[in-house]
């Protein structure tokens, strides 16, 4: 088979994902019924042609008039500065006034949050969307007269699935504050270094939250990102600190006097306070989103306000299927990019009712989400491969007791096995519900390749072509295209700017240059987009019909359970343990999460390898990452693989965790190594 003999030559990627792809063969296709074409948001088939590359850029207008504009734009796509590319130039805007203020007139008594707390006695809060107004202005006046936060700076937000976070970004967004929010999963060292790195003077947390049961204490790791930060001179002046429960304190950590405020206490004095949403230029930044790149340094994607808005207002609508009726279900963090799209700034542009929950999927039983889904009556659903595959196991037949009714359902975040799909589609949709499989990244902003439901049919293990107004192409190596249907794997590139698409990395342009346009760019200097195609990072096949197969990254980053890790960050965490002298990370599959981190490391002279030391670069891995990164195994060998030239081969380990085929090593400077390795690793 044409594919498989690329997929080995992809194999040559070090610490590809790629190389370990599923052979899947060709699916049939699925289609939506007639009762949710009948419905759907979108039934015009000509929005192919409209959004078809004739028409680039002018067709993204039809995204932006979704919103409601201060002032219209005079240039839709400014190349000047290419490939920092503008958006709606000269046109002003205000994305909490969008996501809010703009819904009062028809919507002011429907429910714009439910939030359901994790344990289940405590009760569901409905926040309807005046309040929501009145709960952001008031936020808003905190932050612009207690902390005198202006259009322009950064603020970080360490916060948790509660509505304070959305909550709190809406009021960023209302006064043109940049917010940077990172996953109350990372550890508080891994907030401290993009505290550092975004220079934020306000750092805004929670006391504590339930994950699984427990209350877990997060001001204490919040504690931590402020001394991280200032380690690295970079002063935290306060810290607002929500409180879980508004009459107690749930943290074991202390108050710092002068710099942490509770901002429960706080907002007394701005009791029905209104701000006025600041205009802002579309060009304007809303939010940084740290994500995980080739380097050990994370790196802030930087989004718009008017492309980005534009951008996932137009995919909730078209692609999600959400009208103000319906209520959404997005299962993700909102510390991720899923999050922000698709929990926050797209269903609220469009007046959803979004559900944000706080829990596991999973606690206390499998049946839980499902409890949710009927009593909320929510009929659109969105989750991860990783979340339908534990479900699966836990109870395959638990849904079919729950009397819910999906219309939609989104999987998003890693591939997904066609026999997990058909599980998702039967036994969750109930074959009722459509599905998207939504192909993208924390730099797009929004979906690259999905279907548009009621359009074109679903296809198992396919994401499906670009959405409406994006052309993706598969380039080998040279540059060269490959053709649809030559069942070879390839780079997958976008051949066309986007609104979504961040605008550079935060203070970084070289490198946002360099990493998604480097490869590919056909002439530095050039001002046409037609020259500059970006880079995804992802291997793929494109079928004749033009559906793309995402087969994983090429590059230093791992898809854990769908959180992005770099690979070097991992190892750098490992090197931080005195004992450890090299460490090498590899993706291995794994039945549920996809893949899981393997780090391998060897020990400096003088010491013996020991539990002892395994646990402690486990242990390093989870305290300076988060426990989303600890490895699965770790592996100390008695010497890395390396070629003449020393460097690790890390393809290798991958082979030998993944089972598979080491090939040629008679070329390494330790050949005999390896044969120790897989003794070592597979018995
Ligand atoms: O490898 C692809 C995978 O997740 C990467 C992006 O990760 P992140 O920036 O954290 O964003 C995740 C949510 C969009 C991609 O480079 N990925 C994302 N969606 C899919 C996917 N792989 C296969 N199928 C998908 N639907």
């Amino acid at each position: 088979m044409a594919e498989e003999k690329v997929l080995e030559e992809l194999g040559t990627v070090e610490s590809s994902e790629a190389a370990y792809a599923v052979h899947w063969k060709e699916e049939d296709y699925y289609h939506p019924s007639p009762e949710f074409i009948g419905q759907a948001n979108m039934t015009d088939p000509g929005i192919f042609e409209r959004f078809s590359l004739e028409n680039f850029p002018d067709c993204f207008r039809e995204y932006a008039e979704l919103l409601d504009w201060d002032q219209y734009w005079h240039t839709t796509l400014d190349t000047s500065d290419a490939p920092c590319w503008k958006w709606f130039v000269g046109g002003r805007l205000n994305a909490c006034y969008n996501c809010v203020d703009r819904h009062l007139a028809r919507y002011k008594n429907k429910t714009a949050i439910h939030f359901v707390p994790e344990p289940e006695d405590e009760p569901i809060q409905h926040i309807t969307y005046q309040e929501l107004y009145r709960r952001v202005n008031e936020v808003a006046a905190v932050l612009r007269d207690f902390c005198g936060l202006k259009t322009g700076d950064r603020v970080t937000l360490y916060l948790p699935m509660t509505p304070e976070l959305p909550i709190t970004m809406l009021a960023c967004a209302r006064l043109g504050v940049i917010h940077s929010v990172v996953f109350a999963g990372f550890s508080g060292q891994a907030c401290g270094d993009r505290i550092w790195d975004s220079e934020s003077r306000v750092l805004i947390t929670i006391d504590g939250y339930y994950r699984n049961g427990k209350l877990l204490d997060h001001k204490a790791n919040a504690d931590v990102a402020v001394e991280t930060a200032s380690n690295q001179n970079v002063n935290v002046e306060k810290v607002l600190v929500w409180k879980r429960y508004k009459d107690r304190y749930v943290s074991q950590a202390p108050m710092v006097e002068g710099r942490d405020y509770f901002m429960n206490d706080v907002l007394k004095n701005y009791a029905r306070a209104t701000v006025e949403p600041v205009s802002m230029p579309a060009e304007g930044i809303l939010f940084l989103m740290y994500t995980s790149g080739s380097t050990g340094k994370p790196k802030g994607a930087q989004h718009s306000i008017g492309g980005y808005l534009s951008y996932v207002a137009a995919m909730s609508k078209y692609v999600q299927d959400i009208h103000p009726e319906d209520v959404y279900w997005c299962m993700a963090d909102i510390g991720w990019i899923t999050g922000h799209s698709f929990i926050v700034y797209g269903p609220l542009a469009v007046a959803a009712s979004s559900v944000i929950y706080e829990g596991v999927p999973t606690y206390p039983d499998a049946g839980r989400l499902w409890r949710i889904a009927e009593e909320l009556d929510v009929n659109i659903f969105h989750t991860a491969p990783t979340t339908i595959r534990m479900l699966r196991k836990a109870g395959p037949d638990e849904p079919l007791k729950y009397n819910y009714k999906f219309k939609h359902m989104t999987t998003v975040g890693e591939p997904i096995e066609p026999e997990v799909w058909k599980w998702y589609y039967h036994v969750v949709g109930k074959g009722k519900a459509v599905i998207v499989d939504t192909w993208w990244q924390t730099e797009t902003g929004g979906f690259l390749c999905s279907t548009v439901p009621a359009l074109k049919p679903m296809k198992p293990g396919s994401a499906g072509p670009g959405v409406p107004g994006i052309h993706p192409v598969i380039y080998d190596d040279e540059g060269n295209e490959i053709p649809p249907g030559a069942g070879k794997a390839g780079n997958i590139c976008i051949r066309n700017p986007w609104p979504g698409l961040m605008q550079t990395i935060w203070k970084d342009r070289d490198r946002f240059v360099s990493t998604y346009f480097g490869k590919y760019n056909k002439d530095p200097n050039s001002k046409d987009w037609r020259d500059w195609p970006y880079m995804a990072g992802d291997a793929a096949v494109m079928a004749a019909d033009g559906y793309v197969r995402i087969l994983g990254r090429v590059d230093d980053v791992i898809n854990v359970a769908g959180h992005r890790l770099g690979t070097k960050e991992i190892e750098s965490a490992a090197l931080t343990v005195e004992e450890i002298a090299e460490a090498a990370v590899i993706a291995a599959v794994d039945e549920l999460r996809g893949r899981i981190p393997h780090l391998y490391v060897s020990l400096k002279p003088g010491y013996e390898p020991s539990k002892e030391i395994e646990d402690k670069v486990s242990n390093a891995v989870a305290t300076i990452l988060g426990k989303i990164a600890r490895p699965g195994r770790v592996f100390i060998v008695p010497d890395m693989p390396k070629t003449r030239s020393g460097k690790i081969m890390r393809r290798i380990l991958a082979a030998i965790s993944n089972r598979g085929d080491v090939g040629d090593v008679t070329t390494l400077a330790n050949p005999d190594v390896v044969e120790a390795i897989r003794t070592q690793v597979q018995g």
